[in-house]
């Protein structure tokens, strides 16, 4: 297996060379057009870089040649904006060997996941593209100063303190739950005073009409003699 680290240095010397000497190539240049967007980016901007967080990009390739090609990495480097080739660190290399038909579309997904101070720096991703007769080829995705920011703390916080809220608001639910099971006779009591006098007044003058006698004692003030009306 050849080493991969060798395969980025071969790359990166590729990207250089082509970049230099675009005469007497050995092969002839594959027809793909490659573009790459941040799916969550406000249209036409280019978004910051998140430290620390998955930042997702999708890499389109388009191939308008006649013949397959195969789509074997995307590799990238994060570089200082003033010059591109003062490297700051080498992005994680993703290998896709995917096969990018001819007359076709292929879409990969690419992801972008370091901490970094927030300043803007250069990325720079670059595609290795295979023919059919093995030639390999860098080819730019993406080549542009981006900034690096900081994830939103506030937004952070503003989730916590609804958490809390929410967590308080689950307490007092339950604590009065509790409360009503523990104390149901309370309740009853509670609705016994909404007799008003004439309701009073009326409740026992029905009564009277009954043979008071045989009623048992607690039973004369019970408000569902009321509702029987
Ligand atoms: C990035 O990779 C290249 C090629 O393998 C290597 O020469 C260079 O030292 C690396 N840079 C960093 C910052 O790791
Ligand atoms: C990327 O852009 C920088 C600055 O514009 C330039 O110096 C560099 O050559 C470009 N790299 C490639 C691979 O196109
Ligand atoms: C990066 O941020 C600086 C300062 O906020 C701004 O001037 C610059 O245009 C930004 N660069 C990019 C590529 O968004």
């Amino acid at each position: 297996m050849v080493g991969l680290k060798s395969t980025l240095k071969a790359l990166f010397c590729g990207a250089l060379a082509l970049a230099a000497v675009s005469a007497a190539p050995v092969a002839e240049v594959p027809n793909v057009a490659v573009t790459a967007e941040f799916p969550n980016a406000i249209a036409g901007l280019t978004p910051d870089l998140i430290s620390g967080e998955s930042n997702k990009l999708k890499v389109t390739f388009r191939n308008s040649g006649k013949t397959d090609l195969k789509v074997n990495l995307i590799v990238g480097t994060v570089a200082e904006s003033y010059d591109f080739e003062n490297v700051i660190r080498n992005l994680t290399a993703y290998r896709y060997g995917t096969t990018l038909k001819a007359d076709a579309t292929l879409i990969l997904p690419y992801t972008i996941k370091m901490e970094h101070a927030s300043r803007e720096v250069g990325l720079t991703l670059l595609a290795d593209v295979v023919d059919s007769s093995k030639n390999h080829f860098s080819v730019v995705v993406f080549n542009s100063t981006v900034n690096f920011t900081e994830p939103a703390q506030s937004w952070i916080d503003l989730q916590l303190i609804f958490l809390y809220v929410l967590i308080a608001g689950i307490f007092v639910g339950v604590g009065l739950f509790i409360k009503d099971l523990m104390a149901p006779e309370v309740k009853t009591v509670k609705k016994a005073p909404s007799m008003t006098p004439e309701e009073r007044e009326a409740a026992l003058e029905k009564m009277k009409v009954l043979d008071e006698d045989w009623i048992p004692e607690h039973h004369k003030k019970s408000p569902r003699v009321v509702k029987r009306r």
